[in-house]
């Protein structure tokens, strides 16, 4: 059960047929976590092997007893580069499952949630030096005001950057507590566990530069992944579906497809799945995370 409270995996088999596996194939999962979705691979891997990335040091307590598995201890957007030092140049599929694991929010001590008070940290690994607390004390305030209402979506984004460069005059931000009982002024009455959810979002994308990393990792897997491969990706709000989307259909993050002499698209990948498969109704009714689950299925041309 360690690994069900670690992290329960979202669309597990709708997962697993999106990758259709090849026994004897190379696999990378991009987000290993509690290893939910990395075992599950295993069980169908005879011969082949798997590659469980993950920035986060707390995972590696859930690596696999398997020699068919390897723990690459790193962000994905540097992708190509570990699998080279693996010795890897091509690989037959390639899953994400993006954003935080339920051990993360779960845990005071990161800074994820808005139910504990804590250290306004929320960096994904140890390895990255910023933290949410150094965003809110230190950007100016027309980045706070772009950040909280792209990545937060926020209503009154402004005022809130304005609010928060005001603060921090007199007094740093430190704990959770402390940033919460000032946000609290400017939330929407009867609605304020959405707004602090959606300030928390946008503080997470930034620290852990999330979007940037999600764009660098897509561009990789077109040369990573061989003809036919599978690129299988999960994600839980719009900013970054629609990057996957873009990036699947088009071939690229924004603006119209291109294409060729004869009209033919250019684009690296295809969709498998024509719209973004959802989780079933009784996944919904037992893992409430299922909910915001966009999967988008590609193959490599
Ligand atoms: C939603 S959880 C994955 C859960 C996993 N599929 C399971 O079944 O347990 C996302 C995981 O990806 C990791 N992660 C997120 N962004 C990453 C990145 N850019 N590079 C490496 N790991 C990342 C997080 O640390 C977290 O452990």
């Amino acid at each position: 059960m360690k690994d069900q409270a670690y992290h329960i995996p979202v669309m597990l088999q709708e997962c697993i047929t999106g990758l259709s596996i090849n026994p004897k194939g190379i696999y990378v999962d991009l987000t290993f976590g509690g290893g939910g979705h990395s075992k599950e691979i295993l069980k169908h891997l005879d011969g082949g092997h798997l590659y469980g990335f993950d920035q986060d040091e707390d995972a590696e307590a859930n690596i696999p007893d398997s020699e068919n598995f390897t723990f690459v201890s790193a962000n994905f957007r540097d992708l190509k580069r570990y699998l080279r030092l693996h010795g890897v140049k091509q690989v037959d599929g390639i899953l994400a499952d993006l954003g935080i694991s339920s051990h993360q929010i779960d845990e005071p001590t990161r800074g994820f949630s808005t139910r504990f008070d804590g250290d306004l940290d929320m960096r994904m690994s140890d390895a990255m030096t910023l933290t949410a607390r150094d965003v809110l004390n230190t950007y100016e305030e027309a980045k706070l005001h772009k950040l909280f209402g792209i990545y937060g979506e926020i209503k009154n984004a402004k005022t809130l950057a304005q609010a928060v460069v005001a603060y921090r005059a007199t007094e740093p931000f430190a704990t959770i507590a402390q940033f919460k009982a000032m946000l609290n002024k400017f939330a929407p009455r009867g609605k304020e566990f959405k707004y602090f959810a959606q300030v928390f979002q946008a503080l997470r994308i930034e620290v852990n530069d999330e979007l940037g990393s999600l764009e660098e990792m897509l561009l990789q897997t077109v040369d990573v992944l061989k003809p036919e491969g599978r690129l299988v990706v999960m994600s839980y709000h719009s900013l970054e579906d629609r990057l996957v989307k873009n990036f699947i259909t088009k071939g690229k993050f924004q603006g119209e497809v291109e294409k060729d002499f004869y009209g033919n698209l250019i684009r690296p990948l295809e969709p498998v799945t024509r719209k973004a498969v959802t989780a079933s109704p009784e996944e919904l009714l037992i893992n409430n995370r299922s909910r915001s689950a966009k999967l988008r299925i590609a193959k490599k041309n």
